[in-house]
């Protein structure tokens, strides 16, 4: 029964085609069909809580700067593939919606074509969801083989947080983890501090990272968890990497953080007809 006040509507965003999801409670959500790219999410509590560069691209080519570009099937330019794989300038369909009075949830799908074929030559079939409702949003990626061939991935939610003043956060949770320091030619580093600080670039995978983080942007708590994605990827460009970036005003890099769950230290090793799937929860602590 769909006995929503506000059901899902096609909505054009920045030109893009895109679904609005709306819930009875005030959450909402925004994804366009190019990337299948979540653009925006606001919990019940109301407030946005997505980055989104307000001079992104939107020309249904490049990736949006911003929001949860999905990763795959290659993260950042390490292989033969664009930086960060297709996925995210790719057109994916709409599969399904499911719109009650206390979630909602979009499923969004994209498969091998030629042009895909042409740069990685392998049968794929993804399945992102999306749901929303209360404090809670859910992301779920999954990566099916349909093909002869067994192939092997990397992957992300590369999720981009709004926080007010990014030297103010701490996120907690990391402590003793390893992580490969990008700003340092990959250094493997074991992460010391109580919390992360932003005070300059990070740049940081976290292998096996645990799945429970806190992220303390004051006033703002936001839990993050994650399953199925063994790494989580912590990005902030700082002043002169965030100055080169065409796609974002000078002084944003203050008030986002990326906070991705990925599979990346150890590539996914999929046989022909397995599955695979990761999940990255977000959830508004405000209330609790
Ligand atoms: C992060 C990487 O995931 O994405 C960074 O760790 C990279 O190294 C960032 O700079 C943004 O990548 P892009 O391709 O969207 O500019």
């Amino acid at each position: 029964m769909n006995d929503n006040q506000n059901p899902p509507q096609l909505i054009s965003f920045h030109g893009l085609p895109a679904l609005q999801l709306r819930c009875a409670d005030g959450a909402q959500a925004v994804i366009t069909l190019h990337g299948g790219h979540l653009v925006s999410w606001i919990p019940a509590a109301g407030g946005e809580r997505l980055y989104l560069s307000e001079t992104s691209a939107f020309d249904g080519r490049q990736a949006i700067r911003g929001g949860v570009p999905v990763i795959f099937p290659q993260f950042g330019p390490t292989g033969p593939l664009p930086r960060h794989g297709f996925a995210r300038t790719s057109a994916w369909k709409l599969e399904g919606i499911r719109q009650e009075k206390e979630f909602a949830l979009a499923t969004l799908t994209l498969d091998d074509d030629e042009t895909t074929r042409q740069i990685w030559p392998h049968a794929f079939h993804l399945e992102l969801s999306v749901g929303i409702g209360g404090d809670r949003l859910d992301m779920e990626l999954e990566v099916e083989n349909p093909g002869a061939h067994a192939f092997s991935f990397t992957s992300a939610l590369h999720t981009y947080l709004r926080v007010a003043e990014v030297e103010n956060i701490l996120l907690e949770g990391l402590n003793g983890t390893l992580y490969q320091d990008q700003t340092k030619g990959n250094k493997l580093v074991r992460d010391t501090g109580v919390a992360l600080t932003v005070e300059g670039e990070v740049d940081r995978i976290y292998q096996d990272a645990p799945p429970t983080l806190l992220l303390r942007d004051p006033g703002r708590p936001l839990g993050v968890h994650s399953e199925g994605f063994t790494d989580t990827v912590v990005w902030n460009p700082w002043e002169d990497k965030c100055a080169a970036l065409k796609d974002m005003p000078a002084r944003d890099f203050r008030h986002m953080l990326c906070i991705e769950a990925g599979c990346i230290a150890t590539p996914i090793l999929l046989e022909p007809g397995a599955s695979w799937f990761g999940r990255q929860t977000l959830m508004e602590l405000r209330n609790s």
